[in-house]
């Protein structure tokens, strides 16, 4: 089994997705012994946004980072919302991986995903609340969005790890943190 492992969090060792990613990791880790991981920080190394592909020559970055989604069976990625939506890092691995011809193609029926089979976990860390029913569940461009990309590439086994309210005082961040990991054992058991 080969796990891809993403982090996108600015802030390191303070990260809540961060721990979440690394948690959900493990736990495949420990259930799967033959899993390979492969890990990128798309903040720590930031990939180059999006550029024609004489602009980009030269580079393999793109390539690499295509190579590594293609061959995951599993996709592990922290996804903090940043102004609603996810990090302009975690834009830029995904501007890399949705490519026509790669991992979706148009054809006269509409489009079709090509990456399936993987199963993506997102680990999705906010301030505030934005679960279906609360007051601020329509200014959620985050998890919407990242279900409409990985739908839209063919990922049908798409889970998210939720900790959110993180701003919300050290008592509601704790509890939200707890039944986030909670949540983790019967992920990778599943798989
Ligand atoms: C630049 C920036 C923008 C943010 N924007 C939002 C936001 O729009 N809504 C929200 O609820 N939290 C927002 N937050 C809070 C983060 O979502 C929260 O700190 C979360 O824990 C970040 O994930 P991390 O702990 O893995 O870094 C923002 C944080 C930063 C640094």
């Amino acid at each position: 089994m080969k796990v891809l492992h993403i982090d996108a969090s600015a802030l390191g060792a303070h990260s809540v997705s961060r721990n979440l990613t690394a948690a959900i990791v493990a736990e495949f880790v420990r259930t799967h012994p033959n899993a390979e991981v492969t890990y990128r920080d798309v903040h720590a190394a930031p990939l180059p946004h999006w550029a024609m592909p004489a602009a980009d020559a030269g580079t393999t970055v793109g390539d690499e980072v295509m190579d590594e989604f293609l061959a995951a069976d599993v996709v592990v990625i922290g996804a903090p919302m940043y102004n609603f939506s996810i990090t302009s890092s975690l834009k830029a691995w995904i501007d890399r991986i949705a490519v026509a011809g790669k991992t979706f193609r148009y054809t006269s029926a509409g489009p079709e995903g090509l990456a399936v089979g993987k199963k993506v976990i997102i680990a999705s860390t906010r301030g505030g609340i934005y679960s279906a029913g609360s007051p601020a569940a329509g200014m959620d461009f985050q998890e919407p969005y990242l279900r409409a990309v990985f739908g839209f590439l063919g990922v049908t086994d798409l889970e998210f790890v939720r900790a959110e309210g993180l701003a919300l005082g050290d008592e509601h961040k704790t509890k939200s943190i707890d039944s986030a990991v909670a949540g983790i054992g019967g992920l990778a058991n599943a798989a």
